[in-house]
């Protein structure tokens, strides 16, 4: 097993040097969306690879692709089936197509903070609904959470009323989508790798998203500022197929779970530092943070939370009151 050290990748972009694999080492590929580091999934992903790569050596060989230079999120769903990959991590807005339970995580002000998403996630109901995509051939490893998200746009946001009438790039989320019909905005569904250019050009006016992506993505040099709403989680699903999970000697099948559920407690452990740092990022780099006072928030609260009720029926009650107490 050996790291390569093509002198040109060195210098041409800051992308880790990719594990080359020996024969009879299983190739898990990750695929996925954002910055190859100083981003919560970046990181983790790194990590991850880290350590089977060091203790599976000879049995397991893990290469990692972001910044969608494999797949973006759609794509990436049907290449786990295909098996051109066999992990990725899609924020849990992605999975419509699949499951509609997943619009528990997107319902705007669920969770107050990344403690309550810490608690909900590894509690009974949060650990069930990793299984729920089997019947369409997908098994979830592990949530790991990358913060909340902020609103963003090309003129100063205070109160809901700001964002009337503005475009907002959103994920594939009719949760989200809902939610900006309700603050008066109208909403469009694109790629995370189309975003910036959208910004740039003015297809759509606001996005929505972490401190990590909208540093890591550079979407505050288009923006008039990053307001604090803390309105939506953005957490990712860690996936992979069930047939590839299943097709795995089981030795090599249980040291590889144990070190997912290793790694994505510890990633889960550094979300809060790394979004705290790209936040002072983006001040630094001389853009606007956008502070709420209470009562602006609460406006914000009143617009957006009445959209639970549309999606109550596909989530089920139950599971939206658990994720509701885990805020206690
Ligand atoms: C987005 O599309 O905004 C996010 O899901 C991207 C990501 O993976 O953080």
């Amino acid at each position: 097993l050996s790291v390569s050290t093509a002198a040109l990748a060195l210098f041409v972009s800051p992308v880790l040097a990719q594990e080359s694999c020996d024969p009879g080492e299983t190739v898990v590929k990750f695929s996925h969306v954002v910055a190859g580091t100083g981003h919560p999934k970046g990181d983790a992903a790194n990590l991850l690879a880290k350590r089977v790569n060091e203790e599976m050596n000879g049995k397991m060989c893990m290469q990692v692709f972001p910044n969608s230079t494999l797949y973006d999120d759609d794509k990436v769903m049907e290449a786990l089936l295909l098996g051109d990959v066999q992990l990725a991590a899609p924020s849990l807005a992605k999975f419509e197509p699949y499951t509609l339970k997943y619009r528990l995580f997107d319902l705007p002000f669920l969770f107050q903070d990344l403690d309550a998403v810490n608690r909900f996630i590894t509690s009974d109901s949060g650990k069930g609904l990793l299984d729920v995509m089997q019947d369409s051939g997908f098994q979830g490893l592990g949530y790991w959470s990358s913060g909340l998200k902020q609103f963003s746009a090309n003129k100063p946001l205070v109160m809901p009323e700001d964002a009337s009438g503005l475009k907002y790039r959103i994920q594939t989320s009719d949760v989200a989508e809902a939610m900006i019909k309700a603050l008066g905005g109208s909403a469009q569904k694109l790629a995370f790798n189309e975003v910036y250019g959208a910004l740039q050009t003015g297809v759509v006016d606001g996005q929505e998203n972490t401190w990590s992506n909208i540093y890591t993505q550079k979407f505050f040099e288009v923006q008039d500022g990053i307001t604090e709403t803390n309105h939506q989680l953005l957490a990712y699903l860690l996936v992979t197929s069930t047939d590839w999970l299943d097709g795995l000697d089981p030795d090599v099948r249980d040291q590889f779970l144990k070190i997912v559920n290793e790694v994505t407690q510890n990633a889960n452990d550094n979300v809060a530092a790394i979004e705290k740092k790209n936040r002072q990022n983006i001040i630094d780099a001389g853009s606007k943070v956008r502070e709420l006072t209470p009562e602006q928030r609460q406006a914000w609260v009143d617009k957006m939370k009445p959209v639970w009720t549309q999606f109550e029926g596909d989530i089920g009650k139950d599971l939206i009151d658990a994720a509701v107490a885990s805020n206690n």
